[in-house]
Parts: structure tokens; sequence; C-alpha cells
């Protein structure tokens, strides 16, 4: 039996699962999603890349903050994340 707690946050409105202690990054990883942003010169995709804070590949805005590392930033329940 497995003693992991999940909740839902949003990402863009719709719901994605989180298993407690998971970055926003690796719940984005876990449903699938790869890319969320793009860069200002050339519009490239970026997501994960590093996964341990150095590259900030994942910058995502959370509850209306300004953009932080989504490999770093621990899910909470009712965290609403907006991708650019
Ligand atoms: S993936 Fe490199 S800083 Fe988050």
């Amino acid at each position: 039996m497995s003693s992991d707690v999940s909740f839902d946050i949003t990402v863009d409105g719709r719901p994605v699962p989180v298993v407690t202690g998971q970055t926003i990054g690796a719940a984005l990883h876990a449903a699938g999603v790869r890319s969320w942003r793009t860069t200002r010169f050339g519009g490239r995709q970026r997501g994960l890349f590093c996964g341990i804070g150095v590259c900030f590949d994942c910058l995502i805005s959370v509850n209306g903050r300004e953009p932080e590392r989504a490999c770093l930033l621990e899910a909470s329940p009712g965290d609403e994340v907006t991708t650019a």
C-alpha cells in the first residue's frame, strides 16, 4: 500500500495531479508536458533541462508571482500555474 498523498494543481486552467513532495516541474513532466515557455529570441521551446536549478530553462509563473524555477519549486494544493 502506498502512503503517497496526491492533489491537483491548476495549469492554464486544467487540473494536473501532484504527489506530495513533487516539484511543479516533476508534476508537469509526469503529466506528459515537456515544454511550457519559449525563448525571447527565436521562440524555441523550453521546459525541464538540467532539473537541478542551474539552467533556468524551466521558469514558470505560480500564483501570479514572478517566474520561478519549476524544477525547484514544490507544488502546493491550490497552486495556479500559468505557462508563457
Ligand atoms: S531545469 Fe534547469 S533550472 Fe530548472
